[in-house]
């Protein structure tokens, strides 16, 4: 089988170049932005764009203004050349892997902030304001360079692709974004570029993120939980038999992400924890309505 290849472009003229020359015959454009370390996650949602358009952008690139910790910065697993492979595999046109000065110059001053609820919970909550800032400045930049129809994100990181919704519409961006369900392993792992630093012991006990998730969908479902807080503890208490003390496990409105006041509606059930010294994160979305309440693992 000969192996496809992808165009890696650096430089936003380039990409622009590029783009517009496949424009001009009619082609439409998918986008898939990732932070490489590319997985089976990010091939689906390469696929999917694939499938969709006549040119996959995907870009790749470790933004740095979305890391709270130096150290979490410096150890995000890089593999570009084994990213460029995946990427191509799976259908992508073009992998854009620019420099942090092509994106963010020396005389660079500008972010994207989206307030309230949205941001200050969860992930806003424990990796601090600018965590979402630099996300959402960082994709703002990336859809003003590609300027794709579709931008593609991924569910385990519900909270990010809320939030880029929401600046999307506010800014008046003219994109559709499409959020894809999580793609786990055949034990319940979410996928994470993360699970990449988790020894064989951390990677077992990390199965315990899924199953607590699990466990408070079960007790929503089941009717064993009488509130949002009973629902949390019964995830809390698979954890703990775990060893995992999380950082959160929340029951939020899914649209919202406020507590949920009670067991009814769309609920998301949304977990952050550190295993074996790697931050995982994962969440369910559960329809809760107390007749016959079904989770969508
Ligand atoms: O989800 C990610 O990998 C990153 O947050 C994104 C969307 C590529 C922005 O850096």
């Amino acid at each position: 089988m000969t192996e496809r290849i992808v165009e890696t472009i650096r430089t936003v003229p380039d990409l622009r170049d590029a783009i517009a020359a496949r424009r001009a015959d009619g082609a439409t454009v998918g986008f898939v932005p990732t932070m490489g370390a590319l997985h089976r996650g990010h091939c689906a949602l390469i696929k999917r764009a694939a499938s969709e358009h006549d040119v996959v952008v995907v870009s790749i690139f470790v933004n740095p203004s979305q890391f709270n910790q130096a150290a979490d910065l410096e150890h995000y697993p890089r593999d570009e050349n084994g990213d460029v492979k995946a990427a191509a595999a799976a259908g992508a046109t073009i992998c854009f892997a620019p420099s942090a000065e092509e994106i963010y110059p020396a005389d660079f001053a500008s972010s994207v902030r989206v307030c309230g609820p949205l941001t200050e919970t969860l992930e806003g909550q424990e990796r601090g304001l600018g965590h979402f800032d630099g996300m959402a400045t960082v994709v703002t930049i990336l859809l003003n360079i590609v300027q794709p129809n579709v931008a593609y994100f991924g569910a385990k990181d519900a909270q990010q692709a809320l939030v880029v919704r929401r600046f999307v519409t506010d800014l008046q961006i003219p994109v559709e974004i499409v959020t894809a369900e999580t793609v786990r392993d055949q034990d319940g792992l979410a996928l994470s570029s993360r699970n990449a630093r988790l020894s064989p012991a951390g990677r077992e006990q990390a199965l315990a993120i899924s199953a607590a998730l699990q466990a408070s969908a079960n007790a929503i479902s089941d009717g064993s939980a009488a509130s949002p807080d009973g629902a949390a503890a019964a995830g809390v208490e698979r954890l703990r038999a775990a060893g995992i003390t999380p950082e959160y496990l929340a029951i939020t409105d899914s649209s919202t992400l406020e507590p949920a006041r009670e067991l009814s509606g769309t609920l998301l059930i949304a977990c952050a924890a550190t295993v074996d010294g790697v931050r995982l994160i994962d969440n369910l979305t559960v329809i809760a309505n107390r007749e016959a309440a079904t989770a969508n693992c």
